[in-house]
């Protein structure tokens, strides 16, 4: 069965584009069948986009990056940014999209987990995580952030507060030192960890 977490999407492909503006800038994202959020913004997305902690001189990890909407934001306003996705459709999509936006300081990474990362640290992880692979999923993103968080790194992530929230809160109070939460609304809440 094909999802918008499989490898290789079996859905024929279609794209649709979308302009939206977010946090002062305006964007042209490519969207695709067989990625996350087809045609549209997530509304998860979008909170997390508009509350996500940045920094100028900070590196940037966009785990599940999907068509990219995430990391092509943060790229405005970081020093760098990896994007990491293991659906191969959401890769090319994601390149196309960093090409469109004239990004210059990103780059998307193929692969499952923190794979495409091993031995690499940074300043956030941001993250809208694929709940519908798993709880087992989120707890190793969970678990294994703060290793590849420099000090005082922080997690960022969104949930539906209906879809565990109140467990991957208290996953994340398991292996950071503190966790906040930055936003509510539409039924999401967005928690950051601080390593
Ligand atoms: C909820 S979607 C969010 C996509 C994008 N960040 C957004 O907000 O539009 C989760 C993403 O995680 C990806 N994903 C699922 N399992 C993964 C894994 N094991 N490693 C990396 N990415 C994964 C999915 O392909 C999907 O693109």
């Amino acid at each position: 069965m094909s999802h918008y977490y499989s490898e290789e999407p079996s859905t024929p492909l279609k794209t649709k584009t979308i302009e939206v503006c977010l946090r002062g800038h305006c964007f042209k994202f490519i969207t695709a069948s067989g990625v996350f959020s087809f045609g549209k913004l997530d509304r998860g997305t979008e909170l997390l986009i508009e509350s996500m902690l940045l920094e100028r001189n900070w590196r940037v990890l966009d785990l599940g990056c999907g068509y990219g909407a995430i990391g092509i934001v943060a790229s405005r306003f970081v020093d760098y940014v990896v994007m990491t996705d293991v659906n191969r459709r959401a890769v090319s999509t994601a390149r196309k999209n960093l090409k469109i936006n004239g990004v210059r300081n990103a780059e998307v990474r193929w692969g499952g987990l923190y794979d495409p990362v091993v031995g690499e640290k940074f300043d956030s992880i941001i993250t809208n995580p694929p709940v519908h692979a798993g709880m087992g999923l989120l707890r190793e993103i969970v678990i294994n952030a703060p290793r590849h968080l420099n000090d005082g790194g922080l997690l960022q992530l969104v949930v539906k507060t209906k879809q565990g929230a109140r467990r991957i809160r208290s996953l994340m109070e398991e292996s950071f030192t503190e966790v906040r939460e930055l936003a509510k609304g539409s039924g999401y809440r967005v928690y950051a960890g601080i390593a």
